[in-house]
């Protein structure tokens, strides 16, 4: 596996890749690396010649008080693991190379609509931090296919947008998450939790398991569902910041046009803020009758 930290010497390696026709996939990630990223990873190898993957802590797509210094960092442990997965290349820059002119001078994308709500709405420029290191990274590693989590489902709903709205030759494979067998999906963050707190977590997945249960069996008063879920996660506490019922396309409300639910929570346990989500593909005859109160 060969490491690279700068632009220039990863981008004539992949010229090289390019020039006797091997095909590129890309796994861009912020390291500290877990199963679900390497599921990333082979996913990544079943698809193309060449495996590319990125470590950064992108510095743009935090906030002022969330945790940019605290967020764990593990390089070595990291290339052992890719190494042992069969990626080819690493592609690990510093901050100075992705942002050379500084954070403020940056050019940056914003993707509109799926920003501004759920994580959008209370990590303010959070998307627009990942829209633009996600552009960055791929204009520098043109790759043929990029994978993401589907863990952050509001994150692979934007890339999506950004990649077809921008016309990138890019297509963008989603990834299913994976999970601890208590169904605790699996994430960076987990390892700031104490043993008390991680005993709690799986809560999260039941209770949004619980609420597609309800739907799929009929039970249409999403509002209901919602606050019954909050309640929940408050009991066993979590501070939930929001538990919605959307259409997964949109992420806006559930309209006789959705096709398919997403179901998506974030919570805070302790300090540690949490997000997960599952879907429910409907059936526009028979459930949307259900769901209009044919139950
Ligand atoms: O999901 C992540 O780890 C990050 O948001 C990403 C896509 C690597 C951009 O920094």
């Amino acid at each position: 596996m060969r490491t690279y930290s700068s632009n220039a010497q990863l981008q004539s390696a992949l010229h090289g890749f390019r020039q006797i026709g091997q095909s590129i996939a890309f796994v861009p990630t912020m390291g500290n690396l877990h199963e679900g990223h390497l599921d990333l990873v082979r996913k990544a190898k079943s698809l193309c010649d060449v495996v590319v993957v990125s470590i950064f802590v992108n510095p743009l797509q935090f906030g002022p008080n969330e945790d940019l210094g605290a967020y764990p960092r593990t390089l070595a442990v990291d290339k052992e693991k890719l190494f042992s997965e069969g990626v080819q290349v690493l592609y690990a820059p510093g901050v100075e190379e992705i942002y050379p002119e500084g954070m403020d001078a940056q050019s940056q994308v914003q993707v509109p609509n799926l920003g501004d709500t759920l994580c959008g709405s209370s990590r303010p420029g959070h998307f627009d931090g990942v829209t633009t290191v996600v552009n960055k990274l791929f204009n520098i590693v043109q790759p043929d296919v990029a994978l993401f989590g589907e863990k952050d489902f509001q994150q692979l709903s934007i890339v999506r947008k950004m990649t077809l709205d921008l016309c990138m030759p890019i297509e963008i494979v989603g990834v299913r998450t994976a999970r601890d067998e208590d169904g605790l999906a699996k994430s960076s963050r987990n390892g700031y939790l104490s043993l008390e707190q991680r005993r709690i977590a799986p809560v999260l997945h039941q209770t949004l398991n619980s609420c597609r249960e309800a739907i799929a069996c009929g039970f249409d008063n999403f509002l209901q569902l919602e606050s019954h879920a909050r309640m929940k996660l408050l009991q066993v506490g979590f501070k939930p910041d929001y538990f919605a019922i959307r259409d997964a396309r949109t992420l806006r409300t559930v309209t006789e046009d959705t096709e398919e639910i997403a179901i998506l929570v974030a919570a805070t346990l302790g300090s540690t803020r949490l997000i997960d989500n599952v879907r429910l593909a409907l059936n526009p005859v028979s459930d949307w009758g259900m769901l209009a109160g044919g139950h």
